[in-house]
């Protein structure tokens, strides 16, 4: 088989590589992945910044979807030319999630799917919705999970008001869902065009953080001074102390990342004077991947995003670092 591997960490680094595609063992399921899509997780464990004692070398990347091409004889669940997508943590099947559940991501604890075959263990995937491409149903193990568990979380309702940042992939999920429960949403990005992309898509408001910093103050505005029901927090360090005077007296942060870092001291006042929560998502189970799925087969809906071939992998990946991206960056395979 072919596959990206991580032999020393950075972009430049990664290596295009034959390797021995992977034994089927019993209860294995071999996949002909035809499409990957990049998160930002992967980006960072490239480049040695997510992980830097990671065994190498490693085959990166979380999402794929592909077709099934043989089965281990224990294999009851599947059979060749079944369209599938990896899940996320290999070990997290249903229920909460627990230390031994978060063992065996893809793409980090073990081999992920910048592969032109993988074999995961048939409890590991999940079907693909029928109206999605490979490419399409690649961006969805990852991003719109932890996307659709922010709102799960944030018990959003018609009427409810979310606060998206930026358009990368998580925040574009998070605002096609936040529409399909009937939620208004807002939103904020370093560029005036991604703002109207996302406002054709639904987005109620936008605003522009890099000429209007003070992002908070306009969310209460929006609110009539209430503040937002959710906030779907991306940006970490960099973004949660506005994040926790943009919410609403009760209201919930959903944090989600750390794009801006990771370690911030705490307005600690402002968590307790408005009884706030903090909410962490790690992604989602198998379940939930299945139940998101239901709803994105019932809808219809799309995942949004740029295409390209996976021999430009290095280069999508810088595309990821510059962040010039909307939604998501997929890589066909093969
Ligand atoms: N906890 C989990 O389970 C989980 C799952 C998935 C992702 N994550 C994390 O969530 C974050 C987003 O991941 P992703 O894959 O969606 O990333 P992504 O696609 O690379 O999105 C990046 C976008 O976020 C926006 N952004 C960057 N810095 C910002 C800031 N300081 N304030 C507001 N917006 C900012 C920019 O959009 P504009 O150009 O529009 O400003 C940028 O293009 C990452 O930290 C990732 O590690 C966590």
């Amino acid at each position: 088989m072919r596959a990206w591997q991580i032999s020393s960490f950075g972009i430049d680094s990664l290596e295009f590589v034959e390797r021995p595609t992977p034994a089927l063992g019993p209860r294995g399921v071999l996949i002909a992945v035809r499409a990957v899509s990049l998160n930002f997780r992967d980006l960072m464990i490239v480049k040695g910044l997510y992980n830097p004692k990671m065994r190498l070398p490693r085959i990166p990347c979380s999402d794929g979807a592909g077709e099934v091409v043989e089965v281990g004889p224990g294999v009851t669940a599947w059979k060749p030319g079944d369209r599938v997508a990896g899940i996320f943590m290999q070990a997290w099947l249903d229920g909460p999630l627990s230390a031994e559940r978060t063992r065996g991501a893809l793409g980090g604890d073990t081999d992920g799917m910048l592969a032109d075959f993988v074999v995961l263990n048939q409890d590991g995937l999940v079907e693909i919705p029928e109206h999605l491409s490979f490419q399409e149903a690649s961006t969805l193990p990852c991003a719109a999970v932890t996307a659709w568990n922010a709102l799960a979380a944030g018990d959003v309702k018609p009427g409810t008001t979310v606060l998206i940042q930026g358009t990368g992939g998580v925040s574009i999920f998070a605002l096609q869902f936040a529409r399909l429960r009937g939620a208004r949403v807002i939103g904020i990005s370093s560029s005036y065009e991604k703002l109207e992309r996302a406002s054709s898509m639904g987005l109620d408001a936008g605003l522009n953080y890099r000429d209007n910093p003070e992002w908070d103050r306009w969310a209460l505005d929006q609110t009539g001074g209430e503040g937002v029901d959710l906030v779907v927090e991306v940006g970490g360090s960099g973004t949660l102390p506005r994040s926790l005077k943009a919410v609403r007296y009760g209201g919930m942060v959903a944090q989600v990342g750390v794009l801006s870092g990771a370690a911030e001291p705490l307005a600690i006042p402002t968590i307790l004077h408005k009884m706030a929560r903090i909410h962490g998502i790690y992604v989602g189970s198998r379940s939930d991947f299945i139940q998101m799925n239901r709803a994105v087969t019932l809808a219809q809906l799309r995942p949004v995003g740029e295409e390209f071939h996976w021999t430009q992998a290095r280069e999508v990946l810088e595309k990821m670092e510059e962040g010039s991206h909307f939604g998501k960056l997929v890589l066909t395979v093969g």
